[in-house]
């Protein structure tokens, strides 16, 4: 039986792009939470490019239906149900996990919000854990492209908390958090995967 579920054109796009990042990343890893899974379609494609991994999903409970639905449809072996998840409440899971990564959802989400995720999410990792973001960033607070600059006027019209972060800004919330860069990969659209490491 077909299974009706949203649908992301652009996280169809990008899927095969962050794969090629993250599969030698996540090599000899065995778990990692994602934050923000949206649709659930990421889930579902790296789920099942790295079958050694058991790929946990996680957003606020509106996105709980969509995820349980691209869920339901792959009957995948190492995709539990999805995790209640807002960065800022206390329902962060309490075991730990190798990686966390999240796509498109720091602009999104408001600054304080930012500054929750980087504070809580490394708490799940041990000393060489991964915390890894997907998407548009500034440097020294410059866009990196006429798109970029575009798409940040969009977000704020949207929500005037959303933002296309700065990547120093971001970089001080982690090492506060006792994380270092480790990469900073180049992907199609003007789009970044911050790769930190923690300590
Ligand atoms: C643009 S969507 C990205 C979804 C998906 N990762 C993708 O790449 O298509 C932004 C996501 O960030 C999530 N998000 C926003 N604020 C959040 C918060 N405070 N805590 C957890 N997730 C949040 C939303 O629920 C949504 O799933």
């Amino acid at each position: 039986m077909q299974i009706n579920k949203p649908y992301s054109e652009s996280c169809d796009q990008n899927k095969e792009p962050i794969l090629e990042v993250i599969q030698p990343l996540f090599k000899d890893i065995k778990s990692a939470l994602e934050v923000g899974s949206g649709t659930g379609q990421h889930a579902v494609y790296f789920a099942e490019k790295m079958p050694h991994l058991m790929w946990q999903t996680s957003d606020q409970q509106p996105y709980h239906d969509g995820i349980n639905r691209w869920l339901a449809d792959a009957k995948l072996p190492n995709t539990p149900a999805p995790i209640a998840l807002n960065v800022s409440s206390d329902s962060w899971p309490k075991q730990n996990y190798d990686a966390v990564f999240s796509a498109n959802a720091v602009h999104i989400m408001a600054w304080e919000n930012v500054v929750d995720f980087f504070e809580n999410a490394p708490k799940l990792l041990s000393s060489g854990g991964l915390f890894i973001l997907y998407g548009p960033f500034n440097y020294h607070q410059q866009y990196t492209s006429e798109s970029n600059a575009r798409f940040d006027v969009w977000l704020k019209q949207r929500d005037p908390q959303s933002a296309i972060r700065d990547f120093e800004a971001l970089d001080k919330l982690a090492n506060n958090a006792g994380m270092k860069i480790k990469e900073d990969y180049a992907l199609p659209a003007n789009n970044r995967i911050l790769v930190w490491e923690k300590l």
